[in-house]
């Protein structure tokens, strides 16, 4: 028993911060251990706000696995910046919040591990086609920067099968392109929300699972705005204060679909039944807050899985099946399916 005990508690992590080896003195390390016998360590490296006069590259400890470097008025990402024992085992880099106006082609080709990369919050408006080469990125923040078109093609080049989730919201994006050839680029969320986009952009060729492109300038969706996104799962439209149309097959090809955001749309007053024809999973609509205050009374033959439906500001509508009733001439019982909201009034 007392061995089982100490069995456990030798396998939940501990953390040492005092003498860590070739710790800069202006930054704190912090070792966890974890692993039977501790016998797994990874270190942790907090370098923020170091100050005007720091040199780069910063000395680290050799099997550093996080490190932060965020808020450190750090310029152009220049090659020999993330050199240097320690920085070939990083699994994460925080350089948010810093001046960054350029990141070198080789910048970050020793990163080897580097998985999560956190470029938020800086003065970014171009990547050098390569500068991802090599590396096994899941995880890319590069929000809150000045991009005003971007080329997913930049993550072509990593390498690893693992999808990567991207992060564009909050730049002043007005195109969003891909020349893949054919290829398939492994991204599966994007979010672009809070950008510059008048139109849906075209992601064919990316495996995106999550889209998101809220708070845009978009008028109209056009028919086929979304054909060939076969793997989008869950996809958000919201906040777009000059949407007036979704036009009749707009959704067309999102045939694994689960959840559609249309909330927070005020200029978007009717939605036709074929807007939604070919949402053959969708589960969840929501259009809260839009200017549609009543739905065509056939969108449920063109929503076979849907779950619920949120409208105006409060009203939830979901579905039911009315008695079934046998069918003489068919031999069967049909099931009738309604929507029943909790509200009245509501024209369905
Ligand atoms: C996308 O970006 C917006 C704005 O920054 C944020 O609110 C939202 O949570 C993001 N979505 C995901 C999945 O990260
Ligand atoms: C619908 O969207 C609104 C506004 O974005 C949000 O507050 C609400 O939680 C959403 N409802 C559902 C059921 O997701």
């Amino acid at each position: 028993m007392a061995l089982l005990l100490w069995l456990g508690l030798s396998l939940l992590a501990s953390v040492q911060s005092s003498g860590v080896k070739n710790c800069h003195r202006r930054c704190r390390c912090e070792v966890e251990s974890f692993g039977l016998f501790d016998s797994f360590s990874l270190t942790r490296v907090d370098c923020r706000r170091l100050g005007p006069d720091t040199s780069m590259p910063i000395p680290i400890p050799l099997d550093t696995a996080h490190l932060d470097l965020s808020s450190n008025a750090m310029g152009p990402l220049s090659d020999a910046m993330l050199a240097g024992p320690g920085y070939t085992t990083l699994v994460s880099l925080d350089l948010s919040s810093n001046l960054i106006t350029e990141v070198t082609p080789n910048a970050l080709s020793k990163l080897r591990y580097l998985e999560t990369l956190d470029l938020s919050h800086n003065k970014l408006q171009s990547l050098s086609p390569g500068c991802f080469a090599g590396l096994p990125l899941v995880d890319v923040d590069l929000s809150h920067n000045g991009f005003q078109e971007f080329d997913m093609d930049v993550f072509a080049t990593k390498v690893n099968g693992e999808p990567v989730s991207v992060d564009l919201s909050h730049n002043k994006l007005a195109s969003v392109s891909t020349t893949l050839h054919g290829r398939v680029l492994h991204i599966q969320s994007l979010n672009l929300s809070s950008n510059r986009l008048s139109s849906v952009p075209r992601l064919a060729g990316l495996s995106l699972r999550y889209l998101n492109v809220d708070g845009n300038p978009i008028a109209r969706i056009k028919d086929g705005a979304f054909a060939q996104l076969k793997d989008l799962v869950y996809l958000s439209i919201s906040g777009l204060h000059e949407l007036q149309e979704i036009e009749p097959n707009s959704f067309k090809g999102l045939q694994s679909l689960q959840v559609l955001d249309l909330s927070n749309n005020p200029e978007l007053k009717t939605l036709s039944p074929a807007v939604f024809s070919g949402l053959d999973s969708l589960q969840e609509l929501n259009l809260s807050g839009s200017g549609v205050a009543s739905l065509p009374s056939n969108m449920l033959t063109h929503l076979p899985s849907i779950k619920s439906i949120t409208l105006g500001q409060s009203v939830h509508c979901w579905r039911t099946q009315k008695q079934g009733q046998f069918h003489r001439q068919l031999g069967q019982v049909q099931h009738d399916e309604v929507l029943n909201c909790d509200v009245e009034g509501i024209v369905l």
